[in-house]
């Protein structure tokens, strides 16, 4: 049985998901938390289903092993591949993903042009298709796999000549005046946020899914019973397969 003091287990595939930690830590600051990003096997975005299937399942289960009372899979790419798997074989677990905030980001303006930035198996998952079908109203969206992208981000390199190289090439052919909104749809991208909004005018607005995924936990563990109820805040434990360095790199984004 879970206690309302145990840690919420916070995954991705990397350092992705220090963004989502750091909405969870504004929202949920009395709760523990630990941190797991799979560097090792990172990137994800670029795997097959099932290999990221297994990782997840994999990761998760190490989670549940030291005692975490719900798990946040902060990762849009696992979320797709695997949280309706996971949720299946553990019905009582609460169990929260990410996906990309393209809701709000077609509904900022009327006949709204919304860039999808995602790892390619997002993109190509049927949950991105449903969540299109769903959501896009009279938006024209654009999807944009970002091929390595995510990869550039766990060697660290958020900003700089590099960045903006890559960047350039990669919106070579999207219609940038007419975008009125940008979805970071994987979580390591909010980490390069400013670099990706100095390409777009004043006017065109970025979205991520952090926040979202961060009061869908609030909700779930009250539903739960599950909110800790301590005054002080909550520890952060980060833990990352690639070793220490990678965690270090993971407290230094977080402080950011
Ligand atoms: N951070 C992950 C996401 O949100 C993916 C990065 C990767 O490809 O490993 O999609």
């Amino acid at each position: 049985m879970s206690k309302s003091t145990d840690p919420i287990a916070v995954f991705d595939s990397g350092i992705g998901g220090i963004s989502v930690l750091r909405h969870l830590l504004t929202l949920l600051p009395h709760e523990n938390y630990i941190y797991l990003g799979d560097s090792a096997n990172a990137p994800y975005g670029e795997k097959s289903t099932r290999q990221v299937r297994e990782l997840t399942f994999a990761r998760v289960e190490e989670l549940l092993q030291m005692g975490a009372k719900a798990v946040v899979i902060a990762c849009n790419t696992a979320t797709s591949a695997a949280a309706a798997d996971l949720r299946a074989s553990h019905p009582d677990t609460v169990i929260i993903g990410i996906e990309p905030a393209l809701k709000p980001a077609a509904a900022c303006r009327p006949g709204a042009t919304v860039l999808v930035m995602a790892t390619p198996m997002t993109l190509r998952e049927e949950k991105f298709r449903l969540l299109r079908e769903k959501w896009s109203g009279g938006a024209d969206i654009i999807d944009l796999p970002c091929y390595g992208l995510a990869e550039m981000i766990e060697q660290g390199i958020t900003e700089g000549p590099q960045l903006i190289n890559y960047l350039e090439d990669l919106f070579r052919g999207v219609p940038r005046e007419r975008v009125s909104s940008v979805v970071l749809g994987c979580t390591h991208y909010p980490h390069i946020q400013k670099t990706v909004a100095s390409f777009f005018g004043p006017d065109t607005q970025i979205f991520d899914g952090g926040e979202g995924t961060a009061r869908e936990t609030g909700r779930r563990l009250q539903e739960a019973g599950l909110l800790n109820p301590d005054a002080g805040p909550g520890r952060v434990e980060i833990i990352n397969t690639a070793g220490p360095d990678m965690a270090d790199l993971c407290y230094k984004l977080l402080g950011e």
